[in-house]
């Protein structure tokens, strides 16, 4: 437990710096002092997302975009979907919200009514696909041991669901390109199989599967297909009207059943939100709760939650409508071309390679130098990216905050001189590098305590 306590002193400064509040204050403070409060810690953290150091995490994050969604939120900060007749804008919102992302994914050539819900982010919308598909199965074909089968390079929420949900869950090989194998899933696939999943792209190396033959393969088995495009639903749409090479993925293939895909991405909406789509209502009715002998009244959700927040969905409908086709196309395209210069930057530095042939999420390895130390000297030079094992790497997900005006040079320059110093000092270990290096070679249990450990920390005051 070394580890923990050395990401402890990592946390010790932070934690000095701002008044610490382990009991409510006998009378409430003053809301000035408050805020002043929350806004010395904003300014701390705010300038490595604004600046582009981050991979990921804020996607749009223009000023002016920010300040409209803030104004969209205070309309709806104390609205709940749970009460439609209270706020009957909050229905209008999540049904044109679900409208009009099936619609951007091929609804209409599916035939039928491609039909869903808003939900809190990916990871809710993947537990609900995985449960809908469990429950579905059950009724459909007495499958009482469910199985689903995902590449490994699909997201953790997979495993989620399966531990939550009691479905086994099959990780299939990579081909050499990081795509699913799609002969291994074929061969994973039981008579209790009841979903086969691919993703658009995938999270570690953003490379996108082979969508078209794992969607003929459900559909050879009439199993459920679901389609993780949580990255991608808001960008391969306009990646492919811009001649980038996307193969399809969406409800135009018929073996497709489900996709998910996240408003609170690149769809540039607030966090907290993301949608599920199916084909069919058939299917989205396994999805939903309700209970008719509560003495609490008649109850009903669409997801898992019980009251929600309705200024996310008000600003995802917000974003998209000030979005608009062309919005999303005019971001694509700067996302695009800022990763365009970023991965021909990266292959000319000596001991750096890409995996695969990712469009805009970009895992970097070497096989020469300890890839996490090369991370750490990027943390040391104020990037935050985001760490990848089996095999080693770390990617940056650009967003638009890449786009701006020096950001990719200034990576670019970061990475070299990292690279560099990494490989004139090859002994040193320091940061998450030493952490990564523990998680590859110890027992996944004792990699779990750590993290579990790692929880309790964050949670520490
Ligand atoms: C491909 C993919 N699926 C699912 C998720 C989970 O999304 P969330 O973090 O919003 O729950 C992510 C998150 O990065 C992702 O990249």
């Amino acid at each position: 437990m070394d580890l923990l306590a050395s990401l402890k002193d990592q946390m010790k400064p932070y934690r000095d710096r701002f008044p610490s509040h382990p009991r409510l204050p006998r009378t409430g403070r003053p809301r000035e002092a408050i805020l002043a409060e929350i806004a010395a810690m904003h300014e701390a953290e705010a300038p490595t997302w604004q600046e582009g150091y981050a991979s990921g995490a804020v996607y749009h994050g223009d000023e002016g975009h920010i300040a409209f969604l803030n104004q969209v939120y205070a309309l709806h900060s104390q609205s709940n979907p749970l009460h439609p007749d209270l706020w009957p804008s909050t229905a209008k919102f999540e049904a044109e919200v679900v409208a009009m992302t099936a619609q951007m994914l091929g609804a209409g050539a599916a035939g039928g009514p491609v039909c869903g819900t808003v939900t809190s982010g990916g990871t809710e919308s993947l537990l609900l696909a995985m449960k809908t598909y469990r429950d579905w199965a059950r009724e459909t074909k007495g499958i009482t041991a469910p199985e689903a089968v995902v590449p490994v390079s699909a997201h953790a929420a997979f495993d989620k669901a399966a531990q939550y949900f009691g479905i086994k869950l099959i990780r299939t090989p990579l081909d050499a390109g990081y795509r699913a194998d799609v002969q291994a899933m074929r061969a994973a696939i039981t008579p209790n199989t009841v979903v086969i999943a691919g993703s658009a792209p995938g999270y570690p190396h953003g490379v996108i599967d082979p969508i078209p033959e794992i969607a003929a393969l459900a559909a050879e088995h009439g199993i459920g297909c679901h389609v993780d495009a949580c990255l991608g639903g808001f960008v391969l749409p306009w990646a492919e009207r811009l001649g980038y090479p996307v193969p399809p993925f969406d409800f135009r293939l018929e073996g497709v059943t489900s996709i998910s895909a996240d408003t609170h991405k690149y769809g540039y909406g607030a966090k907290g939100a993301s949608v599920i789509l199916y084909r069919s209502r058939e299917l989205l009715h396994h999805q939903y709760f309700t209970v008719a002998d509560w003495p609490g009244g008649l109850y009903f959700s669409p997801t898992f939650a019980g009251s929600r927040p309705g200024a996310l969905s008000a600003t995802a409908w917000a974003a998209m409508l000030a979005m608009g086709e062309e919005g999303y196309m005019e971001a694509t395209r700067r996302i695009l071309a800022a990763a365009d210069r970023l991965k021909a930057g990266i292959r000319e530095i000596p001991g750096l390679k890409i995996l695969g042939d990712p469009l805009w999420v970009i895992a970097v390895a070497s096989d020469d130098l300890n890839i996490y130390q090369v991370m750490e000297e990027m943390a040391g030079r104020g990037w935050r990216l985001n760490g990848l094992h089996r095999p080693p790497a770390f990617h940056i997900a650009l967003t638009l905050r890449h786009a701006e005006p020096g950001v990719v040079d200034r990576f670019l320059a970061d990475l070299r001189a990292a690279a560099e110093h990494v490989a004139a000092n090859p002994a040193k270990q320091t940061g998450m590098a030493p952490i990564y290096g523990v998680a590859a070679s110890a027992p996944p249990e004792l990699v779990r305590q750590v993290l579990t450990g790692f929880i309790d920390l964050l949670y520490e005051v």
